[in-house]
This record gives structure tokens, C-alpha cells and sequence, in this order.
């Protein structure tokens, strides 16, 4: 199959879809890999690397398009992506068009196959290509509440792990999922005293279980968040509601309560944010304070760590290329549930159930076409 590898074009995105050891297995598999000229130096892997793996590379950014079977990308495909595509042409990335109509339409216009990384389901439950990169940002999380919290950033000129004789600093990680999980291991790791609260018993008895009492497991009430609110240094925000906005967890209000110089990093920001102050900012400006409280709310954590989220993404993604690349779309899908779930657009309809709810479309069921 013929498969193509665009450079990423959103603002500030330097994340690759296919890395040359990706590369690599579908040459050995006799696909032929083409690359966009510069597609994979955000990330560390220069072109030289991907030659050598036995791609193809090609600086005609239209070439790299019209000639694909299967086009691989990280980012949603961008307006000048979308008149790129055609039909007969399969994209697979990450495109979240609940969010977005304009997008759907064009990806309807095109007539292309799209699927989506996120929709992607896992026999055990979970969403495998999701995962990885709330993984990323619930580790950075913590990096960057311990750097918000030095007083040359604003915050209170407090060490996580304090020293003998000092006291270490609180942290609570609101919601105790994937991101919550991963932000309050490094926060232990680095020695502060953690606090996890979620809405979920079981989610609780997990963390309780595997942490082994070292982390605090508390349920989430107004009680225990204006707790939280009064004690913490760091607070961490990690709640999801699946297809909802994030709740607005800490008002306005509340700031008055915490510590002058103490820090917020709403990671849930991309879903509009749990804090009631929280606005999306970017790597190049990632913080600002409010009432004496730093906010870092930056929408995408990952690209910041743009080596360590390719590899981790396209771990996860490969098998699903692999599949997609040896069998074509439609024997994939349907040799795979979970992958199924993934289709998104097909030839002008819509078969993701919630993206044609948002939009009143119809949807087609994907047993339909891979039946
Ligand atoms: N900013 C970024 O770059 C970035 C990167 C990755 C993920 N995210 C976002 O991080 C958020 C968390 O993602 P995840 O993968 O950990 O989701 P997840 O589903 O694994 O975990 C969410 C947790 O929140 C809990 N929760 C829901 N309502 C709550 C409440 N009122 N109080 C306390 N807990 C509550 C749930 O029980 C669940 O355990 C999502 O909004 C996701 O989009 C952001």
C-alpha cells in the first residue's frame, strides 16, 4: 500500500505520525512509505533516519497527498489538509469532530475514509489511543506545577519534596484516571504528600490498592475540594466526563481561600477546563495569575515533549497502521470491533453516532459498510 506521512501543520505541533522505526516495519512488510521533507524534525528524527529505514522522502507537499492509499497524521486535518484528500484516500489520526462541524463537512465533501485515533475502543475498556498522551500530560503536569510554584514564576517559592526539617508541599489531583494517576505517581515519586479525589468508588479502591495507602484516596464533595482548596500548594485538575465540558470544580470565589503563590494546572483545559478562571495559554506563555493564583492551563501538554509523545502515540497507533496497511480498511475494521470504532466518515456519511447527533446528520452504521 501506498502510504504517506505529511508534516504537521497546526500551530506549534511537532509531533510525527510515524517514526523511522515505524517506517522501517512497513517497508519490511512491502508497503511503500513516503515522508514529507521535515515531517519528523520536531521530534528528533531527521530525514536522513527515515531514508535509511527505506522511505521515501518528498518535499512536494501535494505529491505527498494525491499519491496516498493511506495518509497517517497526529493532528486534525487542517482546511488546506482537507482539500487535499480524495476519495478512496484513508486518513487515520486523531480528528475529535464532535467539536467541530466545519471539519466534519469537509471530511464528508472529500469523499475520504476517516478514522479517528480516539474513538478507538480496548477489549479491557479504556481508549488505547487516547491513553498515551493523557499518560504524557498527567507526568508533565507535575513538572510544570514544581517549576509554577518557584517564586520567579509567581508562585510561593515552595520544593515539592521539601528537605529534612521542612515539611513537603501538598498536592491533589483532582479525578484519578489515566492523567490523575500519572500526576500523583511523579507527585509521590518527588516526595510531596498526595491527594487524589474522585467521583469513582472503584477508581478509588484502585489507586488505594496499588499505592498502598502512600497516596490519600478521597472522595470528591464541595466539602473535600474546599478542603483541598484551603491546604493544597499544587492542585492538579484531571477530570473527565465523557462527552460533557468539564465541570467548574474551583469558582472564582475560592481562590480567596488558598495559599498566596499557590499553583493550578488545569489539564482538563482542553475540555474547556475545571477551574472557573482557567483559559487555555500555550507553550510559548504558559502561565498567568489570578488572585495570587498561578494558572498553567495549557491545552496541548504533549507537544511540549514532542520525542517522548511520538514515541508513546505512535507505539500505540502502529498496530492499527500495520492492520490497516496489510488488510486495507475494510477487512481491518472488520476483523476488529474495537478498531471499528474508529471509522468515523466514510464516502460523504457519517457512522460515529455522537458526531451525528451534534451536528443533526445521519449516521451510517459502520456494520453496514464492512459487513
Ligand atoms: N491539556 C492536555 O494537553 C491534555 C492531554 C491529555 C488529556 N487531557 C485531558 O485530561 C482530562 C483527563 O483525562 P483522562 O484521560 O485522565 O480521563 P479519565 O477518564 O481516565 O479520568 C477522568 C477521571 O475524572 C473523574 N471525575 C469525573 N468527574 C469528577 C469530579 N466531579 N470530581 C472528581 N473526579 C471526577 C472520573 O471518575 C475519572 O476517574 C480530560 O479532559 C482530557 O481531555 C488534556
Amino acid at each position: 500500500m501506498k502510504i504517506a506521512v505529511p508534516k504537521e501543520i497546526k500551530n506549534h505541533e511537532y509531533r510525527v505520525a510515524l517514526t523511522p522505526t515505524g517506517a522501517r516495519e512497513l517497508v519490511a512488510r512491502g508497503h511503500e512509505v513516503t515522508v514529507q521533507a521535515g515531517a519528523g524534525e520536531g521530534a528528533g528524527f531527521p530525514d536522513a533516519d527515515y531514508e535509511a529505514a527505506g522511505a521515501r522522502l518528498e518535499g512536494d507537499v501535494a505529491k505527498v497527498w494525491s499519491e496516498a492509499e493511506l495518509i497517517l497524521k497526529v493532528k486534525e486535518p487542517q482546511p488546506e489538509e482537507v482539500a487535499r484528500l480524495s476519495k478512496g484516500q484513508t486518513l487515520f489520526t486523531y480528528l475529535h469532530l464532535a467539536a467541530e462541524e466545519d471539519l466534519t463537512r469537509g471530511l464528508m465533501e472529500s469523499g475520504a475514509t476517516c478514522i479517528a485515533y480516539e474513538t478507538i475502543t480496548a477489549p479491557q475498556g479504556g481508549l488505547p489511543l487516547l491513553a498515551p498522551m493523557s499518560t504524557v500530560a498527567g507526568r508533565m503536569a507535575v513538572q510544570a506545577g514544581a517549576h509554577s510554584l518557584e517564586k520567579a514564576q509567581g508562585g510561593a517559592g515552595v520544593l515539592l519534596p521539601g528537605v529534612p526539617g521542612v515539611a513537603p508541599a501538598r498536592v491533589t489531583v483532582i479525578g484519578g484516571g489515566v492523567v490523575g494517576e500519572n500526576a500523583a505517581r511523579m507527585a509521590l515519586g518527588l516526595g510531596a504528600e498526595v491527594t487524589v479525589l474522585d467521583k469513582s468508588i472503584p477508581r478509588l479502591e484502585t489507586l488505594d490498592d496499588r499505592y498502598q495507602g502512600r497516596m490519600k484516596t478521597v472522595f470528591s464533595t464541595a466539602d473535600s475540594l474546599e478542603e483541598a482548596v484551603r491546604e493544597s500548594d499544587l492542585i492538579i485538575g484531571a477530570v473527565l466526563v465523557p462527552g460533557a465540558a468539564a465541570p467548574k470544580l474551583i469558582t472564582r470565589a475560592m481562590l480567596a481561600d488558598m495559599k498566596p503563590g499557590s499553583v493550578l494546572v488545569d489539564v482538563a483545559i482542553d475540555q474547556g477546563g475545571c477551574f472557573e478562571t482557567s483559559k487555555p495559554t500555550t507553550h510559548a506563555e504558559p502561565t498567568y495569575v489570578v488572585d495570587g493564583v498561578v494558572h498553567y492551563c495549557v491545552a496541548n501538554m504533549p507537544g511540549a515533549v514532542a520525542r517522548t509523545s511520538t514515541q508513546a502515540l505512535t507505539n500505540a497507533t502502529m498496530p492499527f497502521v500495520v492492520a490497516l496497511a496489510d488488510k486495507g480498511w475494510k477487512q481491518a475494521l472488520a476483523d476488529d470491533a474495537h478498531f471499528a470504532e474508529g471509522l468515523n466518515v466514510h464516502e460523504g456519511q457519517v457512522t460515529y453516532p455522537a458526531v451525528a447527533d451534534a451536528f443533526g446528520l445521519d449516521c451510517v452504521e459502520t456494520a453496514k459498510l464492512i459487513g
